[in-house]
């Protein structure tokens, strides 16, 4: 059973989080030299404050770079929360949306967190008000609320259990198993699909990231003809349309391993392009096709990048070390109660290595 009960797909127009206030305020491209000079900085400062770069593979490719050069990360969001978990280092620097800053500061409170721009959101934590989420959670007291991480610490302060996409559909199979039914929030194509893998009875909030929901599925059948041997990967917030024609639907990791580890030459890559830059390191013999974004069905061409992943630069992370701001605060009394549905998850990845496997074409391929 799936109902959808709320709307808020259309962003705030004028606040601080909406696309084209987070595009205003992405940095100008910097030339190869000023990469360099701003690089060496970060680095430095990065020693100096004893701290450790924790970057998601959507952000610019100099950041994941530097990331890898320093003992950090780059990494999907459960793999981030684990890092930042188990990071001897009292000050970590998250590159990537404030949720990712957020999950960090509540498993390590003692800790600081900066973030190159603490206005770096998401549409699905946006559409998403804790306030009004809390009346759909009232509304229903009988079913377990399961909450993606794309979303505040206020909005996981009333979830039983928080998912990502590397493992929603193990943790729902396994609420399913005991009888448990679920109110799923926010993404509505990531509940759509872990509905339909696992036959859960689930409420789904209505809320979609802006990037995965502009992929086409009639543009991507076109696609594919043209390229009849190339393997389609799938981030699962993607339409019910591009997902059907997956030949694995992961988290970025996921995704990332299968070009990895996959024999096929060619992949069509239903994500945002962030991603590309590390599947190029990772896999330079392959050859990567985005996936459409435009077409006949398409009212115009998306860029398939996140506005707000591309607020973080080089530039933010000196700001942050060098002046301490972007520090990532929550309330203790929200903090603690969030922290009960992220170590519920944490707890079960443990417990469940198999978790984290995909299906599909690539067996027993988990986060890296
Ligand atoms: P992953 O956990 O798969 O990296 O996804 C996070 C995200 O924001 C995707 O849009
Ligand atoms: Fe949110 Fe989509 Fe951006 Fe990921 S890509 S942070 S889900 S808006």
């Amino acid at each position: 059973m799936s109902q959808v009960l709320f709307d808020y797909t259309r962003q705030d127009a004028a606040g601080a989080s909406c696309t084209a206030h987070a595009w205003a305020k992405v940095p100008e491209p910097l030339t190869p030299g000023q990469r360099q000079d701003w690089k060496a900085r970060a680095k430095a400062l990065l020693a100096k404050h004893k701290a450790v770069l924790v970057a998601h593979y959507y952000v610019d490719g100099d950041l994941q770079d530097l990331a890898l050069e320093t003992g950090g990360c780059v990494a999907d969001s459960l793999e981030m929360a684990r890092f930042g978990r188990d990071h001897g280092s009292q000050t970590l620097v998250v590159a990537g949306v404030r949720f990712m800053g957020e999950t960090a500061k509540i498993l390590s409170p003692e800790k600081r967190v900066l973030m190159p721009d603490l206005d770096a959101t998401c549409s699905l934590d946006l559409g998403c008000p804790a306030e009004d989420f809390a009346a759909f959670c009232d509304a229903h007291p009988d079913r377990n609320v399961v909450v993606y991480a794309n979303t505040s610490a206020a909005v996981k302060a009333r979830a039983d259990w928080m998912v990502t996409s590397s493992c929603a559909l193990a943790i729902v199979q396994h609420l399913k198993d005991q009888g448990e039914k679920i109110l799923w929030a926010p993404d509505r194509h990531l509940g759509r699909y872990v509905q339909q893998n696992t036959g859960a009875d689930m409420l789904l909030w209505n809320g979609a990231c802006i990037v995965h929901d502009e992929f086409k599925g009639l543009e991507l059948d076109l696609l594919k003809a043209e390229h009849p041997d190339a393997k389609v990967l799938v981030h699962p917030e993607s339409p019910e349309s591009v997902v059907a024609q997956a030949d694995l639907v992961g988290s970025t990791s996921q995704m990332l391993n299968a070009v990895v580890n996959m024999e096929a030459r060619t992949f069509i890559v239903a994500t945002d392009n962030g991603l590309l830059h590390r599947m190029r390191q990772m896999a330079p013999h392959k050859t990567l096709i985005e996936a459409p974004t435009a077409g006949s069905s398409a009212t115009c061409k998306s860029c398939a990048h996140c506005p707000w992943m591309a607020m973080n630069a080089l530039q933010g992370v000196v700001a942050c070390l060098e002046q301490g701001s972007g520090e990532i605060a929550v309330d203790e009394p929200i903090r603690r109660q969030a922290l009960g549905c992220i170590d519920r998850m944490l707890d079960f990845v443990k417990r469940h290595p198999g978790a984290t496997q995909t299906t599909g074409l690539v067996p027993n391929i988990g986060a890296a």
